[in-house]
Order: structure tokens, then C-alpha cells, then sequence
């Protein structure tokens, strides 16, 4: 059975399609798959911000065909790890937690690669974040696959 990849942040429509799409060309897609998905709804069924489709074709990623969608619950069956951008993401899933289980999937991203970064900033509100998102973004994702495919 495949490992289940899930990247999570608030809207996701600006850091977690960005970790999708790394982690969608940097895993092997016959053992892994990978979705993304934010706690708020607001954005739900839109593409990635303008601003994350332009530093991620910048590095050769086309991630211009996701679609936000909400976390829920089920997805704590659905996915063997689930990786967050901030501490307010970590909040935000850990709460619908329903056992121990569920609560052991769930790992800050920064800190799951062994970063010394508590999180990945949202860039919402600055449009020169979204170079510091990809590479945060990047750095961790590259230790992580590092130990999936340990
Ligand atoms: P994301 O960024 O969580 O990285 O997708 C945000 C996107 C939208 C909003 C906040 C953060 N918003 O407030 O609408």
C-alpha cells in the first residue's frame, strides 16, 4: 500500500500547494501519494494564489491545477502523516483529533525535516514572502523524503 502524504495550511491556496507539488515530484509516485488541504474554508475550489503558481514555475513546477479543499476529520484515516506550516495549523488540526492515533501523524513540517525553524510564515499579506515560503518549503521537504525513502 502506498504512504499517504498530506500537507496542511490555511487557506491552502499559498504554502500547502507549494509542499504538494515538491513533494509530488520529489516522491516516487508508485509508493506515495500526496494531497493538500487548508483548516479554513474560505478558499475552497480555487486555484493556488497567483503568487505561489509564479515561485513554483520559477523552479519548474506547474502546480497551477490544484483546488483548495478543507480538512476534515476522515482525513486522519486517509493519510499516514500529515504535515503543517505553523503552530496555529497545528492547533487548528490537532483539535479534531480523536485518539492518539491521529495525534501521532501530525507534525509541524519545519521541525518533521529537522529544521530549527518553528514555521513556515504565512505570505498572505507580503508579496515577498513567497521566496522564503519556497525555499523553507523546499529545504524540508527534501530532508523528508530523505527519511520516507529511507
Ligand atoms: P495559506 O495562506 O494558509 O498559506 O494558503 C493564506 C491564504 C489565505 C488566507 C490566509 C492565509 N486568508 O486569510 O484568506
Amino acid at each position: 500500500m502506498k504512504t499517504r502524504v498530506l500537507v496542511v495550511c490555511l487557506g491552502n491556496i499559498c504554502r500547502s500547494p507549494l509542499a504538494h507539488g515538491i513533494f509530488e515530484n520529489l516522491l516516487p509516485s508508485n509508493d506515495f501519494t500526496v494531497d493538500s488541504a487548508g483548516t479554513g474554508g474560505y478558499h475552497i475550489g480555487s486555484a493556488p494564489d497567483p503568487r505561489s503558481i509564479a515561485v513554483a514555475k520559477k523552479y519548474g513546477l506547474d502546480i497551477s491545477q490544484q483546488k483548495a479543499r478543507k480538512f476534515h476529520s476522515e482525513d486522519f484515516d486517509l493519510f499516514d502523516h500529515i504535515f503543517v506550516m505553523d503552530p496555529s495549523n497545528y492547533q487548528n488540526v490537532v483539535k479534531l483529533c480523536q485518539n492518539k492515533e491521529n495525534l501521532s501523524k501530525v507534525r509541524l513540517l519545519t521541525q518533521a525535516a529537522g529544521l530549527d525553524v518553528d514555521e513556515v510564515p504565512d505570505p498572505y499579506y507580503d508579496d515577498d514572502g513567497f521566496e522564503l515560503v519556497y525555499q523553507l518549503v523546499y529545504q524540508s521537504c527534501l530532508q523528508i523524503v530523505a527519511k520516507l525513502i529511507d
